[in-house]
């Protein structure tokens, strides 16, 4: 199989490209990723002698691209996690979450289509269903869509565009929505890798309001599972919840990572809310367990001191973000084609909390 990875250079999508280079080494994957702030060539460092990994720098806005893409590189199947992921920079900026997620994906399901595409994995989140309160029961894939932040709205719209095209075209589609992500090469900007490096810093850590709100967090790891699992066993036209059966509250994450850290807590700082801030999300995933025999594997306690540790060993890593220097080298690289509208959102220097 000839498999392309859309926004393979972002965190999830780079964990996805290791995913499949171990498990199914005989498939190529073809990434194309526009490199925007968040997208990182160092997460693919390791596969720059592998042949069965090609990285293709370009927008899924451009159609053109995609299609002459598509059909030089005898593409035929599309695992589509390209977006704009942040919601509090989808609060100062929807235009850029509204350009990628909608209009992108609806150029990419249409290069998709016009290349008979045999199947199309569209990566999706829990956030579209809205926000539960304490004692509701969790998410499933009956849940009406109710997304509350620019973000979610955006991938709604691709959501309804995706199944849209299953139920008008007959085009081969599956969508997986997915609860909270953490693990290696995660964006310092979400809340994990964010509160690791505050706190290694000895920095405040900023928790939003009452730092009661809830989200249920699953390993990238187990996440990549799940996605591969879909995309080869699913059915046609389904959707599917993928999740880590691991609720908690934004506080209890972040005493946890000052505790795997030995750091205080008096190192955290209730700070303004987040506008129209989601309280709760919880994914019940136990259609995709029964019927493609997935289960999230790591338990959040083991995944987050793997994580610390992998941030801890990884500075360089990480350093290269905060100096501003993985950006100069793909400005270097690949100069202005690839700078966003958005572009003076991005963090050059240093960790900008939106807090
Ligand atoms: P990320 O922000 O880390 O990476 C996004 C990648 O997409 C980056 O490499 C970026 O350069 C690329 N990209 C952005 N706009 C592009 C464009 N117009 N053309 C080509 N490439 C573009 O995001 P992530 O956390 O890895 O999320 C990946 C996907 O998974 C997204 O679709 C997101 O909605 C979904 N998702 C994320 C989570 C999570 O917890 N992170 C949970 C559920 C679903
Ligand atoms: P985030 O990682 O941005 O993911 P999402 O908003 O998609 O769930 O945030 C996770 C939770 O942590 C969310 O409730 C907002 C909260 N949060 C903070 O309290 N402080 C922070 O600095 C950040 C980035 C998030």
């Amino acid at each position: 199989m000839n498999l392309l990875i859309t926004g393979g250079c972002g965190f999830i999508g780079a964990n996805l490209v290791r995913y499949q280079r171990q498990h199914y080494p005989e498939d190529r994957v073809v990434v194309l990723d526009a490199l925007t702030y968040a997208g990182n060539l160092h997460n693919l460092d390791d596969f720059q002698a592998d042949p069965g990994v090609k990285f293709v720098p370009g927008d899924i806005l451009d159609g053109e691209l995609v299609g002459s893409l598509l059909r030089d590189e005898r593409i035929d199947a599309i695992a589509h996690l390209a977006a704009e992921s942040h919601v509090d920079r989808s609060i100062l900026g929807p235009m850029a979450f509204i350009n990628t997620n909608v209009v992108g994906t609806a150029t990419l399901l249409e290069a998709a289509r016009a290349a008979s595409i045999k199947r199309f994995l569209h990566v999706s989140t829990d956030e579209v269903y809205g926000s539960l309160e304490p004692h509701d029961p969790a998410f499933t894939e009956q849940t009406p869509l109710a997304p509350r932040s620019p973000y979610a709205a955006s991938k709604a719209a691709s959501d309804h565009l995706v199944l849209s095209y299953v139920h008008t075209y007959g085009f081969p589609a599956l969508v997986t929505r997915c609860s909270n992500n953490y693990g290696p090469f995660q964006f310092p900007e979400k809340l994990i890798p964010l509160m690791i490096l505050k706190a290694l810093a000895g920095e405040p850590l900023p928790v939003y309001g009452d730092g009661r709100q809830v989200r249920d967090w699953i390993h990238v790891q187990d996440h990549c599972a799940g996605l591969s699992a879909v995309l080869r066993k699913g059915r046609l036209g389904e959707v599917y919840n993928l999740g880590g059966r691991a609720e908690r509250a934004n506080i209890d994450i972040v005493h946890a990572v000052l505790r795997l850290l030995g750091k205080p807590a008096t190192l955290i700082r209730h700070v303004t809310d987040r506008p129209g801030h989601d309280r709760r999300y919880a994914i019940e995933c136990q259609k995709a367990e029964a019927e493609l025999g997935w289960r999230p594997q790591h338990n959040l306690e083991d995944g987050l001191r793997d994580t610390v540790e992998w941030y801890r060993q990884n500075e360089l890593w990480w350093q290269r973000i905060l100096s501003g220097e993985y950006r100069t080298w793909v400005e270097r690289n690949y100069g202005e084609r690839l700078a966003r509208p958005d572009g003076e959102l991005a963090p050059r220097k240093g960790l900008d909390s939106c807090a």
